[in-house]
């Protein structure tokens, strides 16, 4: 899969692979995701850096919650693994230059999105690649949430499902995307590899 996805992503920037990972781990982490919300650690995610940024519920609805290294929770921490073992295998071939990532488990409620945008912020160039792994145990098209990418001419390229084990990568700088809203719980762990600046 890693040889798929450097291919693809030295190729044409963006590639969506389906049941990239065991359901099993999946389940796990789409359970911790659930069980953060419940405890209530996940915040309504923000939009803009620095001094700009705000909560802008009419932009993005969903809540998140980063993962940190430091966490005692073994499922936050093979997460973290499996972001770290990506990073490093897409560094090595590509040359990307990311020496770190970091990423955050988000749920969009229902009626939940996310308009159009680019990853990249205005001011940094610091993430080069986007990727978002769904943790859906089943999903329907019906239940809307499908994330839509265009590409810099705002031609519509793909609608994702978001199904649990369903892997996107993208070059952040490259495709912007949006999540159409969404009937039901949406849950992914979300990431983005990045340059330090
Ligand atoms: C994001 C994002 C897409 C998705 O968090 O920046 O675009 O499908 N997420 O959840
Ligand atoms: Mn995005």
């Amino acid at each position: 899969q890693i040889v798929e996805i450097t291919d693809a992503l030295a190729d044409s920037g963006l590639h969506i692979l389906e049941n990239t990972l065991p359901i099993e781990l999946v389940a796990l982490w789409r359970a911790r995701a659930l069980a953060l919300q419940r405890e209530g650690s996940l915040k309504p995610a923000g939009v803009g850096r620095a001094a700009q940024r705000e909560i802008a519920s009419h932009v993005r609805s969903d809540a998140i919650a980063w993962l940190d290294a430091e966490s005692e929770d073994a499922d936050d921490l093979s997460a973290l693994g499996f972001v770290e073992a990506l990073r490093c295998a897409l560094n090595e071939r590509l040359y990307l230059g990311v020496n770190h990532a970091e990423c955050h488990f988000a749920l969009y409620p229902p009626g939940g999105h996310y308009t159009k945008h680019l990853d990249r912020h205005r001011d940094t160039d610091a993430r080069v690649i986007s990727f978002v792994l769904y943790l859906n145990e089943t999903w329907q098209p019906k239940w809307g949430g499908q994330l839509k990418i265009y590409d810099n001419k705002d031609n519509l390229l793909r609608v994702v499902e978001p199904c649990g084990g369903t892997l996107v990568l993208f070059r952040s700088e490259q495709f912007p995307h949006e999540v159409v809203a969404s009937a039901q719980d949406r849950v992914s762990l979300t990431g983005w590899l990045r340059r330090r600046t």
